[in-house]
Formats: C-alpha cells, sequence, structure tokens
C-alpha cells in the first residue's frame, strides 16, 4: 500500500470540506486506487480554525513550514490570492511536490511561469476546482476536447451572481440581501468584490479560453463587467421581453483571433442557460467536430468544489508512474480580437422626455449607425417615458456610437443602461 501525504495550504470553506470528505472518503480512495492519501498538514492564518474538525496538532500559520516539508507529496492551495500563492506554489514545485490549487486568479495571472515551472521539474499543477466548483470541465476540455476544434466555450461561471440573479428575479431580496446569504452558504470569495465585479468569472473565462485555443489568456485580456448596475426593472423588463438576465462569460476564436469578454446578458427564456439556477454554473462547448457540449452542476460551495480538488489528487497519484501529465497545453500565442470588432445585439433602458419626436430622434441616430431596432416598451412616468429597446445585432462600434449621440441629446433625462443580448 503506497501512502500519499498531503499538505493544505488554507482551512477555510473549501479547506475544510476537503479534509472531512478525504478523511470520510479515505478508505474507499484506498480501495480504489490502492493509494492512502493522509493530510499530515495544514497551514491556516486564522487561528481560531485550528483544531476545527482536525487535530490541532496538523496547524500551523506559517505556509512555508508545508511547501518545506519533506515529508509532503501533494500540496493543495486553497488560500487565494496572487503573489504569496505564488511563491508557495514555486517552492513547492522546486522541493518535488505535486500541486492542486482552485486558484483561478494565480493561474489567469501568473499560470505561464507555473506551468513552465513544473514542466521544468516534471511534477504537475492540476486545477479543476478553478472553475465550475464541482462540474468536471477543466479535465473534459484538457483530454476529451483535443480534437473538437474548439471555437466558442461560453456560459456561467459565478456561483455568487447566479445566485444573486436568481434570487432577484424570483423576488426573493434585493441584492444587498441575496449577496450575503450567498456569502453564508459559502458560495462567494473571501472578498466578495471579484464575484459581483466579474473578476471572479473573467479569470476563470481566461483559464477556460486558454485551454479551448491552446494559446495563453491571462486576466488582461479579458473585458469583463459585473451585475451591480442591474436594476430589478431591468430583470422585470427582460423577462417581459422573455429573457432573464445572467452573468455570461465567453471565450470566442473568430478567424484566428481570440475575444474573451464577460458581462451580463440577455439570455433567451428557451436557451439552456436561462434554466440554470442559484449556485449552478453551466458551461458550453462549440466545435466543428462536436456541434455543442453543455456541462452543468454546482459552480460554487465548499464540499461541491472539495470534490474536484479531491479528483485532481486522485488523478495525480494514479498518472505520477504513467508519465502522463496535464500542465501547459498552451503551444500556440493567437492575437486578441478588439472588443469593438464583435457584434452583439444589445438591450437598451432609457428615460427621455414624453414628447413628440424624441423616439423618432433615437431611432434615426441608430439608423443612421445601420443598427436596427428589434423590439420597443414604451411606459410613461409623468413628464418622462422610460424606453427599453432590444437591437438586432451590428458591430458594437457602431452600437456605441449611436448610443454615445443618443446620451448626449437634451431629450435624454437618464444614463443609457445596455446590457447584451445572447446570440
Ligand atoms: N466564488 C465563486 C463563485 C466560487 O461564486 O462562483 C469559487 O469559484
Amino acid at each position: 500500500m503506497e501512502k500519499v501525504k498531503i499538505g493544505l495550504l488554507g482551512y477555510g470553506v473549501v479547506g475544510s470540506s476537503v479534509y472531512r470528505l478525504l478523511t470520510k472518503e479515505r478508505v474507499r480512495i484506498l480501495e480504489g486506487t490502492g493509494v492512502d492519501l493522509e493530510v499530515t498538514r495544514i497551514a491556516e492564518m486564522d487561528t481560531t480554525k485550528h483544531g476545527a474538525d482536525a487535530p490541532a496538532s496538523l496547524f500551523t500559520t506559517d505556509g512555508s513550514a508545508v511547501v518545506e516539508d519533506p515529508s509532503i507529496d501533494v500540496v493543495v492551495e486553497l488560500f487565494g490570492g496572487v503573489d504569496a500563492a505564488f511563491e508557495l506554489i514555486s517552492c513547492a514545485l522546486r522541493n518535488g511536490k505535486n500541486v492542486v490549487t482552485a486558484n483561478k486568479q494565480l493561474l489567469a495571472n501568473r499560470g505561464a511561469a507555473l506551468f513552465e515551472l513544473a514542466r521544468e521539474k516534471g511534477r504537475q499543477i492540476r486545477f479543476e476546482a478553478s472553475v465550475g466548483g464541482a462540474i468536471p470541465i477543466i479535465k473534459v476540455m484538457r483530454e476529451s476536447m483535443f480534437a473538437a476544434e474548439l471555437h466558442t466555450v461560453y456560459g456561467i461561471v459565478n456561483g455568487t451572481t447566479n445566485y444573486i440573479l436568481t434570487a432577484m428575479l424570483r423576488g426573493e431580496g434585493d441584492y444587498a440581501a441575496t449577496l450575503a446569504r450567498a456569502q453564508e452558504l459559502g458560495y462567494a470569495e473571501a472578498d466578495p468584490t471579484a464575484d459581483v465585479n466579474g473578476a471572479d468569472a473573467a479569470a476563470k473565462m481566461a483559464i477556460l479560453a486558454s485551454i479551448a485555443f491552446h494559446s495563453r489568456v491571462t486576466l488582461q485580456d479579458v473585458t469583463f463587467e459585473g451585475i451591480a448596475s442591474i436594476q430589478p426593472e431591468d430583470i422585470a423588463y427582460a423577462r417581459d421581453l422573455g429573457f432573464v438576465i445572467k452573468l455570461v462569460g465567453s471565450a470566442r476564436l473568430l478567424d484566428e483571433q481570440v475575444n474573451v469578454r464577460v458581462a451580463p446578458t440577455l439570455v433567451p427564456a428557451g436557451h439552456p442557460l436561462a434554466g440554470i439556477n442559484g449556485s449552478y454554473n453551466a458551461v458550453l462547448l462549440v466545435g466543428h467536430a462536436i456541434d455543442e457540449i453543455m456541462l452543468s452542476g454546482p459552480g460554487a460551495g465548499g464540499l461541491q468544489t472539495s470534490t474536484a480538488v479531491i479528483s485532481d489528487i486522485v488523478s495525480i497519484v494514479s498518472t505520477k508512474t504513467t508519465g502522463f501529465m496535464q500542465n501547459c497545453s498552451c503551444y500556440r500565442a493567437l492575437p486578441l480580437l478588439a472588443e469593438e470588432e464583435m457584434r452583439s445585439a444589445f438591450f437598451i433602458r432609457v428615460r427621455v422626455e414624453d414628447r413628440p419626436g424624441v423616439l423618432a430622434q433615437l431611432a434615426s441616430i441608430f439608423g443612421e449607425r445601420d443598427v436596427s431596432i428589434e423590439s420597443l416598451i414604451q411606459k410613461g412616468h409623468g413628464d418622462q417615458a422610460e424606453l427599453v429597446l432590444i437591437t438586432h445585432p451590428s458591430p458594437e462600434k457602431d452600437f456605441r456610437a449611436a448610443l454615445e449621440a443618443i446620451a448626449g441629446l437634451s431629450s435624454v433625462r437618464s444614463r443609457p443602461m445596455t446590457i447584451r443580448v445572447l446570440g
């Protein structure tokens, strides 16, 4: 019987779940793999967590005590953050350890250097838990999709914002109350800013795009916006028009150029993404050789995400003698395609003066830029009217130019709210 010793960096929502699930499944994993997995060291800064579930003797506040411990075989990094995690993982690799991480910001910012170091040292870095919680998206994309000629990857990759948008749609609370609930349920990051401003989803899309197109995409290459500007009335208008609002990440390969972005998006009510609710995530893979494959499931949460961490540990122990390794698969460097070159349809909500000729002014500005209007709702509010329009797809630069001209009209009384429409 082989024994593999594991060091955990971080004992928060996911770290403590990994410990509990590994302990519970230890015998079954031993029976299935012939390997006995044991957590022998845990680094956690918050000493109030020391001794909770796991024996106090395993804990330290010093991450380097874990990565420098010669008896440890696999280091599991769940600290989050970029620079300190980078140093610890680099040290672990230099010390000959294999690494599992859930740290999407680290991989999306400094992944290339870590993969290079892992290659040099002949060790593995696995990161299934960095995207999509319990959904085995990384393994499927890296292994099963190699010959799929993927050209589009899109979906919902942040559980916290999907939970908030679902609750707002159902009238179960406002933005602040549902965010607080998502934090209590362990869906949100320790600092939820990255969840709500789109940076968490952007890092995940950078990782997925790098795998899909075999060309490194970093966080800096991704255009992203979050959900803080979405108002309950946007959700209601979208519903009246047959859509639900989701935070959608998309990665596209167009003419050998890559565009990756994250933005609130109107999804038609009949589209598979419209039915992905709560903290669930879903990713659609579209390729010349496969048409379309969708993977969906729990996208956040300690227990759910811990299954992905443990599957990576099991993959390491079952491949380390065969030489099958999963480090960087980016073998080319594709240029980025600028946002303005993309085409999209848009939802627009704007307050205007309610007098003759105003609607015609807006329509003619759109018409001059060749932006065609698909549908329109107008609601009166005293001497003002709220206009809600959906356009047909057009080049984004034409739409933005029209919008700027509209925002400058004296009859326009609010900053136009715009949301992309999927398609
Ligand atoms: N905070 C993340 C989310 C979970 O809400 O999706 C971990 O990736």
